[in-house]
């Protein structure tokens, strides 16, 4: 699910995410994880469900990211978890480019 409520933050430059490496940053408290797929930047919710793992210290596969600890995966774009392991689908959040800047609403 994606949450369209609350403002937007500017998370990071543009260009300082490249398609092999996830950025992780931390807003209100909430570790987010921002990754960029066949051009796009998606932000999801960055603490894997299962136990305590940063996803984008995983291992990202074109749509997917595999958590570094146990395996659970995870579908980029939507949040969407692929394996049981996961326990549930990641938040998502807007995203949006403007001026350079990646700004997610939180
Ligand atoms: S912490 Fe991610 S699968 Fe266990």
């Amino acid at each position: 699910m994606t949450d369209t409520e609350g403002t937007w933050h500017v998370v990071a430059r543009d260009e300082a995410l490249t398609e092999d490496q996830p950025l992780s940053v931390t807003l209100g408290g909430q570790r987010i994880g921002l990754y960029r797929v066949s051009g796009a930047v998606h932000a999801i919710e960055d603490v894997c469900p299962h136990a305590f793992a940063l996803l984008s210290e995983g291992f990202v596969d074109g749509e997917t990211v595999e958590c570094p600890l146990h395996e659970a995966l995870f579908h980029i774009p939507t949040g969407k978890c692929l394996r049981e392991i996961g326990q549930r689908d990641l938040k998502t959040y807007e995203v949006k480019i403007d001026g350079g800047n990646i700004l997610v609403r939180a």
